[in-house]
Order: C-alpha cells, then sequence, then structure tokens
C-alpha cells in the first residue's frame, strides 16, 4: 500500500521504524517512496511490529511536551462576562426562554422596589431540575444535548443574563421527575471576586428566605432570583423616588418587551400544547402582533427561500403585511398599541424569529432605511436553528446577520412590498394608476424569470387591493435584477447537484477577490 504523507516514528522496545499514515494508523514497514512530514499526533498505541509489547511508539526527535490546563481567572473574566451587552429586558428574555425551554405553562415574574434590598424573580412550573442537574446549569458553558426546536445553544445565557444585572444569583428547582426536593445554587460575584476561583454555593432552603422558594412546595419547576440589582438600580440614594420611578419604567420596558418577543406563545397560535401565560406582579400580559393582524392588515406575499449558507442549506419562511393606515384602524388606542415599543417608524421591516421566539425586531437589515411613507411594511421572516451559523446568532440572541444571498433574494420581494406600503400610506396620490402608453417594458418580460428561478418551497399571494404601480422602473434595474437572479439558479444548481459545500467556497472566492462582481450576481 502506498501512503502520500506518514510520519516516521521508532519503536521504544524493539527500536523497529514504524510509520503511521494520513488516517493515523500505525504500520510496521515503511514505504520509501512516500513524503514525510512532521505532524503532530497523539503517541497512546501500540507498536504494529509483530511480537513487540511495546505500549507506545517513540517519536524520533520528539519534543519533550507537557500539558498545562489554564484556567481562566474567575475575578478577570467574570468583569468581561457582566459586560456582554445585555440590558434588562434582553436579559430576562434570556430567562424566560429558559422557562419555555423546560416546557412551563406559567412563568410569574415579580419585583419588588426596596431600595438596595429590591430583587426581580421570574417562577416557571417547567420540568425544573435534580441537583445535579442545578449545578451543571450553574456552569459558564454548561453541557447538554438540545432537541430539535429549542431555544437554548451556548450553556450560557441564565449566567451571563443575570450578572449583567445583578450581583447575585440564586435559583431554587424542584423536578419534575426524580422526588420532591428543592435544590438551591447561588452564584454570588463578590464571593467569585475574592475568592478568584468558579464556585457556586449549595444553599438549603430552611437557611434561604421562603421568598425564593415557597413557590416550588406545591409545584415542580424553577425559579430564578437576582438580588444585589447594581445595574439595573444606579441610583442615589437607592431608595428615593427616582429609584423607584426607574424600577417602575424597568417593569414597563419589560412588559412591552415581553409582549413583543413571546407574542406567539402567549397568543396560543402555535397550538394549545405551546400556549404559555406570562404575569409581572400578578398582571398577565396580552401578546403585542406586530402584524395587527386583528386589523385590516393585508398579507401580501407568503414563501419559503432555500438559503445556501456557510455550512448547510436552511429554509426562511417569508410572511409580507402591509398594516393599514391610522384612518382604517378600529380606534386610535389601536394604531398606537400597533406603534410598537420604538414607534411608527423604526417597527417597520423585517421581524425574524428562531423557533418563534423573535429576535429582531423591525429594521430593515441595511436593506434600506426606515422611511415614514413605508411605516406600513413588516415583515416575518421564520429561522430554524440551522441557520444559526450562517446568520451569526449572538450570545444574547438579540441581533444576526443576514447573509448577502439571502439578502439578494430578499430584495426583489421587499421592493414589491414597499411599493405595496406606499400606496396603502398615500392613497390619494395613488388613487388612479398611472396609464402607461408604452409597450411592456423589460422588467415586465422578465418577471416570470424571476419568479420561476427562486426555489419556492411554498407560496400564496394574496389580493392586496392597494394601488401598485409595478410599470415604473428603468433598464439598468431590471438588468441588475436579472444578474441578481443567477446567484438563485446558481444555488438551486448546487443544492441540486450535491456541491452546496463547492459553490460556498467560489461564493466566498469572488466575494473576497471580486466583490464588485460578486455584489452582481447577487452575492
Ligand atoms: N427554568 C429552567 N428550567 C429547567 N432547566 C433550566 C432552566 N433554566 C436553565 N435550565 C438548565 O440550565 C441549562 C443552562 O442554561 P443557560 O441559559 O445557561 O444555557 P442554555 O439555555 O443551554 O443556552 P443559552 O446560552 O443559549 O441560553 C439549560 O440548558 C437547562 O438545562
Ligand atoms: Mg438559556
Amino acid at each position: 500500500m502506498i501512503f502520500l504523507f506518514y510520519d516516521k516514528y521508532k519503536c521504544r522496545n524493539c527500536g523497529h521504524d514504524i510509520a503511521v499514515n494520513d488516517d493515523g494508523v500505525f504500520h510496521a514497514e515503511l514505504n520509501t517512496e512516500a513524503t514525510s512530514t512532521v505532524r503532530d499526533i497523539s503517541l497512546t498505541v501500540t507498536c504494529p511490529v509483530e511480537g513487540c509489547v511495546c505500549p507506545s511508539p517513540e517519536k524520533d526527535n520528539e519534543p519533550t511536551r507537557e500539558l498545562i490546563e489554564v484556567i481562566p481567572s474567575a475575578r478577570r473574566l467574570m468583569g468581561s462576562l457582566r459586560d456582554e451587552g445585555y440590558n434588562f429586558v434582553t436579559a430576562a428574555a434570556d430567562i424566560i426562554d429558559n422557562s419555555i425551554q423546560a416546557g412551563a405553562k406559567e412563568i410569574r415574574i415579580l419585583m419588588e422596589f426596596n431600595g438596595d434590598h429590591s430583587w426581580f424573580q421570574i417562577a416557571d412550573d417547567g420540568k425544573g431540575m435534580t441537583g445535579a442537574e442545578l449545578t451543571e446549569a450553574m456552569r459558564f458553558g454548561s453541557e447538554r444535548e438540545y432537541e430539535a426546536n429549542e431555544l437554548g445553544k451556548f450553556g450560557l445565557g441564565l449566567k451571563t443574563a443575570s450578572i449583567s444585572q445583578c450581583r447575585k444569583l440564586t435559583v431554587a428547582s424542584r423536578s419534575a421527575t426524580h422526588g420532591n426536593e428543592i435544590e438551591i445554587r447561588q452564584l454570588n460575584i463578590d464571593r467569585i471576586m475574592d475568592s478568584n476561583r468558579w464556585e457556586i454555593i449549595s444553599i438549603s432552603k430552611e437557611d434561604y428566605s421562603d421568598i425564593l422558594w415557597k413557590y416550588l412546595i406545591d409545584h415542580h419547576g424553577t425559579i430564578v432570583m437576582w438580588e444585589s440589582l447594581d445595574r439595573m438600580m444606579q441610583y442615589d440614594p437607592p431608595d428615593g423616588m427616582r429609584a423607584r420611578k426607574g424600577f417602575v419604567r424597568l417593569a414597563r420596558d419589560l412588559e412591552k418587551h415581553i409582549r413583543m418577543i413571546f407574542h406567539r406563545f402567549l397568543s396560543g397560535e402555535l397550538g394549545d400544547d405551546r400556549k404559555i401565560s406570562i404575569s409581572i406582579n400578578g398582571t398577565p400580559l396580552e401578546p403585542w402582533d406586530p402584524f395587527a393582524r386583528k386589523e385590516k392588515t393585508v398579507k401580501v406575499a407568503e414563501k419559503t427561500i432555500a438559503v445556501v449558507g456557510y455550512d448547510n442549506v436552511f429554509k426562511v419562511h417569508y410572511t409580507a403585511y402591509v398594516l393599514p393606515p391610522k384612518e382604517k384602524f378600529s380606534s386610535s388606542a389601536a394604531f398606537s398599541d400597533t406603534a410598537g415599543p420604538k414607534g411608527w417608524n423604526l417597527q417597520q421591516g423585517f421581524y425574524i424569529y428562531r423557533e418563534n421566539r423573535m429576535i429582531q425586531s423591525g429594521g430593515w437589515c441595511r436593506m434600506r432605511v426606515p422611511d415614514e411613507h413605508t411605516k406600513l411594511a413588516r415583515i416575518a421572516l421564520d429561522l430554524g436553528k440551522d441557520a444559526d451559523f450562517s446568520l451569526g446568532l449572538n450570545i444574547m440572541k438579540t441581533s444576526i446577520t443576514l447573509p448577502p444571498n439571502l439578502k439578494a433574494d430578499l430584495e426583489p420581494m421587499v421592493a414589491s412590498v414597499i411599493k405595496q406600503a406606499r400606496g396603502a400610506y398615500e392613497p390619494e396620490k395613488n388613487r388612479t394608476p398611472p396609464v402607461s402608453t408604452n409597450p411592456p417594458t423589460i422588467q415586465q418580460q422578465s418577471e416570470p424569470i424571476g419568479r420561476d428561478i427562486r426555489i419556492e418551497l411554498g407560496r400564496s399571494e394574496s389580493s392586496f387591493t392597494g394601488p401598485v404601480s409595478s410599470m415604473e422602473t428603468d433598464q439598468p434595474r431590471v438588468t441588475e435584477k436579472i444578474s441578481k437572479s443567477l446567484a438563485s439558479s446558481l444555488e438551486r444548481a448546487a443544492v441540486k447537484a450535491g456541491e452546496t459545500d463547492a459553490l460556498r467556497r467560489i461564493r466566498m472566492a469572488l466575494i473576497k477577490d471580486d466583490p464588485i462582481a460578486a455584489s452582481k450576481i447577487g452575492w
């Protein structure tokens, strides 16, 4: 057998020359035609020479190596982990993700203002954790296998979200399947700063206020409690009126955020078994539907796109809506409520969902800028976890970057929604559709091409009644549109040929070497 690459070793016991091939398998015969390379592989193998009992061959001129485990400095790292970029509402949403992941049906949030002793708590009736599971859960980078549609990914959220807001994180849990014990673990930043060790404290319930664990007397579930709220409560004095008002403001912001981010879970539209209720200090939260589907909103397009990602092909479900203008809302209160936390202008654009949890609420992902005249356009993009890598999901699960080929696919679709949103916003101006005296434009002729080449896995277009003037276009934009469809054709061909990896490499190389050409074909 000829091995193109091998490393040369000498058996410690019999002194034989032996070789290892590229798969790391040892052989007694040396192939002299082979190219010798120096490779770094494990030496915990048995000598392949017959009769030799040496447990491990010794490599020629092997330098002495010693493995040293370097544990990160807890004190130093804790500081930077606190500054991952969470704010109060995004941190709380990460804790709620865990409750949903644990199958909770009811999530109760309690916020108590008491100056320096104020606290924040999220209690759920999910499956809970045993003592060992809870200890693992408190580890930065906790280890476990995830199911297909789970929200967790990094094994960090519980810890990083909590310490971004408080100095003392205490978790109490009672498992649904293993006994009735209430287990409590605490991560105390001040203690870690003193000891410079990654340690957590196991506490018995008799030694902690029942505010933490009394909910678990009758239920299985988990309670996450934040105390020493140094990041949430930066007021002097900590128990003054400004501090109190600030605390109330946080509760209001949280209410808006949760109603928006988890609206599909709150509304029950995912099915009864996935419906959850969330309350803040006893007040149940209603879902906030960004698309105001109970009003005269029009669904203008829906389709599924297959996208060639960095290391796979994933699907994006696209649903575009044009919301009604103010005068067509059922009430001015409904119109104001639909404005959303950031207001009408900033809430236009993409609503990106990962496994039904919203990770981006409005904004055009650098494809457009917000504009008063297009504020009625809102588009849902639904993604699964398989898109995480290609979209560069961050630890807080609050931002992603749309890959260029997905943007190219979305561009013509977005342009069409924008036109319809403008029409709905300016009904007077657009009431009479422009009469064209010209022969059909190239865009009209090329439209079927654009539609044909996209990988559509499902599609339904509604009969939006607003005026659409699809004939206003010029030659360069038409050419650009046709050339951008090339990317989709190539991607479809690559999927068919099973060469998506090769196409990805070609795309990366072209983007690097000739970005203008890449952008012209839609990459
Ligand atoms: N409320 C809860 N109920 C049951 N188990 C929980 C709960 N919160 C956390 N856990 C367990 O603790 C683990 C660690 O949680 P953590 O939020 O740190 O990471 P993750 O959810 O796995 O990933 P991510 O960093 O993406 O959030 C979870 O995977 C889960 O097993
Ligand atoms: Mg989590």
